[in-house]
């Protein structure tokens, strides 16, 4: 079997998607261990849960660099290639990233957002999704490109919208769905890296 793929999970908060990344590559099969769960906010409370698994962590905090975006990406970049890194999973990082990190990963870099994209990028999904009266939301894996929220999408789940759904309610029904994709779409992703090119 080949070696799994290297993953890092950058987040900056709670990491239940990062948890699930990581619980799903506990598999014998997996294509892919998680070897460095990184965030720019040293008290996201991910970072606990990813070292109580036994994952190494890392927080590069962001506020070192004031405006300076780049260079906290150097610094993370410099973390990744360092741990050797291959594929990088966004889950709820929540910086806007600048064309240096989006090109030095280009192709290896996946985020989660909780949306059929190309509906709904940015922030408040799930009140958007309730607004406009839609009957069903849901989440997106995708390869992160220069735009925000776009790039090719890799997944989705669906998820219906009930007459009384809040939008806490709804996202916590996508966050159940969101954690069942991202290991599956990852998995599948990373299972692809490692394929034979035809000749
Ligand atoms: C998720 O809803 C994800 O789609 C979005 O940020 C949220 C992160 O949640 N990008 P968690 O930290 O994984 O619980």
């Amino acid at each position: 079997m080949p070696e799994p793929v290297k993953v890092a999970v950058l987040i900056s908060g709670a990491g239940s998607n990062m948890a699930a990344l990581i619980d799903a590559a506990q598999a014998p099969d997996a294509a892919y261990e998680v070897v460095l769960v990184l965030s720019n906010k040293p008290d996201a409370g991910g970072l606990k849960i990813a070292e109580a698994k036994g994952v190494t962590t890392l927080a590069i905090d962001h506020r070192a660099f004031a405006k300076d975006r780049e260079a906290h990406e150097r610094a993370v970049h410099a973390a990744l290639t360092g741990t050797g890194v291959e594929v990088i999973a966004l889950a709820g990082y929540m910086r806007i990233l600048t064309p240096f990190l989006v090109g030095a990963w280009a192709g290896r870099m996946l985020n989660i957002h909780p949306s059929l994209l190309p509906l709904y990028p940015g922030l408040d999904t799930h009140a958007r999704a309730i607004a406009a009266a839609d009957a069903e939301a849901g989440c997106t894996v995708h390869i992160v490109t220069d735009g925000v929220d776009e790039g090719p999408v890799l997944g989705q789940a669906r998820v219906p919208i009930l007459a009384d759904d809040t939008p806490a309610s709804l996202a916590e029904r996508v966050h159940v769905a969101e954690h069942q994709l991202y290991p599956a779409t990852l998995g599948r992703f990373c299972a692809g890296l490692r394929q034979p090119r035809p000749a």
